[in-house]
């Protein structure tokens, strides 16, 4: 279906531009991603994928004008990048049609006298609206949920979208991994490019980093520091969101959770087959049943190819299943 599509699109452009090779090979390989919410994480992600060259963005946002002047000034960004892809802003879900990815960052940011429930429901329903109007459009779509508490979102979106658990997914694990090599590679004044980090469990204050999984280049991290620095690292990582929210105070962090979910939109395009921290719908595995947690997974351009299941020491198991507890508590407030 995705080879059809684009080949198909690639007969259409190919008529324009009279058999000139560079578009044709152009039209066969630009995918389209549509990301909903042009917020700051919506808007940084459409950048990271328009300059990579690898698909046109469609930007949908309730709030008029925003999408249409974000993606008219990425688009206006495409010279300069040498790339061909350009971005179209709009109110008009119909835009979104056949969209081979779709990336959610539509919601509401936790307000002064707002709970976590009220921000629970309401995100909810901002994600239920979403996805019946978007998965009907693009029922060959692979749906990325980034907006929080992103686990539970996504197990919104799943239930509502009807589609199967392997083609939506939550990003979580990529950021909480990333967080950890940038401090292990503060401490430790080694590049993060050298540093590999899993990071389980929910994408919140419950996450658990990995330090038996943690190495520098391919040695394990407590033979270059002690438990107790280890630790401190792991604390830092868990507040890794709120250490910007209290620089930004008005809004939370969205460079490095763009950064984040591009990696997942490139590694299904291209059909990486990466192996990344998502959160993905286990239903057995770990010991959990029906829920959207945090673990490795294969992912390529089917989805969620694979799950992969990690030897957990005792106090991993009960981080883990202390973790999906809480998942399951916030899932049962709203269902
Ligand atoms: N449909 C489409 N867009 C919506 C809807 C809706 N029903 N409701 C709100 N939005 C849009 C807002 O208009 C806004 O442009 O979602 C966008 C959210 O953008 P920001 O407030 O800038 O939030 P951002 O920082 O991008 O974070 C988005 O990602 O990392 C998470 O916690 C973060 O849940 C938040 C999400």
């Amino acid at each position: 279906m995705f080879f059809m599509s684009r080949i198909i699109m690639g007969t259409v452009i190919l008529s324009c531009y009279s058999g000139n090779p560079f578009f044709i090979l152009i039209a066969l390989m630009k995918a389209k991603v549509s990301v909903i919410g042009a917020g700051n994480v919506g808007a940084t992600t459409a950048h990271l994928v328009l300059q990579s060259g690898l698909a046109d963005v469609v930007l949908f946002d309730i709030a008029e004008g925003i999408p249409q002047g974000k993606a008219l000034d990425l688009t206006e960004a495409a010279p300069l990048w040498n790339v061909a892809t350009t971005c179209h802003g709009t109110n008009d879900y119909a835009d979104t049609a056949r969209s081979d990815v779709i990336v959610i960052t539509a919601g509401f940011p936790r307000k002064p006298g707002m709970s976590r429930d009220d921000l629970l429901h309401a995100n909810a329903d901002v994600i239920k609206k979403v996805v019946l109007e978007t998965a009907k459009l693009s029922p060959d779509g692979i749906f990325i949920v980034v907006t929080n508490p992103m686990d539970i979102m996504t197990y919104v979106a799943w239930k509502v979208s009807g589609l199967s658990p392997q083609r939506v997914m939550g990003m979580g694990g990529i950021l909480d991994a990333a967080r950890f090599r940038t401090f292990i590679s503060m401490e430790l004044g080694i590049s993060p490019e050298d540093i590999e980090a899993i990071v389980l469990g929910g994408h919140g204050d419950l996450m658990v980093p990995m330090t038996q999984y943690t190495t520098v280049k391919g040695i394990p991290l407590d033979e270059f520091i002690n438990k107790e620095r280890i630790s401190n690292l792991i604390h830092r990582t868990k507040n890794g969101g709120a250490e910007i929210v209290s620089y930004l105070k008005t809004g939370s962090a969205f460079y490095a959770p763009a950064a984040s979910t591009f990696q997942m939109v490139k590694a299904i395009l291209l059909d990486e087959k990466r192996i990344l921290p998502c959160s993905a719908y286990v239903d057995g595995g770990y010991g959990i049943k029906d829920l959207f947690i945090g673990v490795p997974v294969k992912l390529g351009r089917a989805g969620v190819q694979e799950i992969i299941e990690l030897k957990l020491n005792d106090d991993e198991k009960m981080l883990f299943h202390k973790s999906a507890a809480s998942i399951k508590m916030l899932l049962k407030k709203i269902s």
